[in-house]
């Protein structure tokens, strides 16, 4: 009696060792699953290879820079911020504005690209701007955004 006892006992320690031995790899592989799955959604922009192939077609002049640099003052500063770092103090849900000056593009970084990210909108913060702007106006913008980003 008391040694079976004694053996119920060790083996139910085992058991609730193994359980949480279990439990542990269970944890561990979620784990390193979702820092895979962050690492990839931060390290892959989500290209658009149908928007790659568009070319701007204003005259990248001092005119449709200067043009586009109204354009994103009016429309953009509030959440770029003056300079396009990404520091306006508007977010309407909590977003963060993207630094438009670096040379990271999550949403692509051909002008074709950034033409149909500010067209289409590429989320609930950053909306489209179709309505407000003409294709005109936004390819000046694009110009202007080139001028501020990185030399390359
Ligand atoms: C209400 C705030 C707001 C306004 C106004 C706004 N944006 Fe944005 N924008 C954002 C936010 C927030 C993001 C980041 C979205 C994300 O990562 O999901 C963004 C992202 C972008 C991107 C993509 C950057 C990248 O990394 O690929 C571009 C380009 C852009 N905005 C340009 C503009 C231009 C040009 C205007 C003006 C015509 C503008 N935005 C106006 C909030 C705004």
């Amino acid at each position: 009696m008391f040694l079976k006892n004694k053996f119920a006992v060790r083996s139910s320690r085992f058991a609730v060792k193994r359980l949480i031995a279990a439990g542990l790899v269970v944890v561990v592989s979620f784990w390193l699953l979702s820092a895979i799955t962050a690492a990839n959604v931060e390290q892959e922009p989500k290209r658009n290879v149908e928007a790659q192939k568009l070319k701007n077609p204003e005259p990248a002049n001092d005119e449709s820079i200067e043009a586009g640099k109204k354009l994103y003052q009016r429309h953009c500063a509030s959440c770029h911020g003056p300079q396009g770092k990404g520091d306006g103090s508007l977010a309407l849900a909590g977003g963060t504005p993207s630094d438009l000056t670096d040379d990271e593009w999550d949403f692509g970084s051909t002008d074709g690209e950034i033409f149909v990210a500010i067209r289409d909108g590429v989320s609930t913060d950053m909306l489209a701007y179709k309505d407000k702007m003409t294709e005109k106006q936004i390819w000046q913008t694009v110009h202007y955004l080139r001028s501020i980003g990185p030399k390359k």
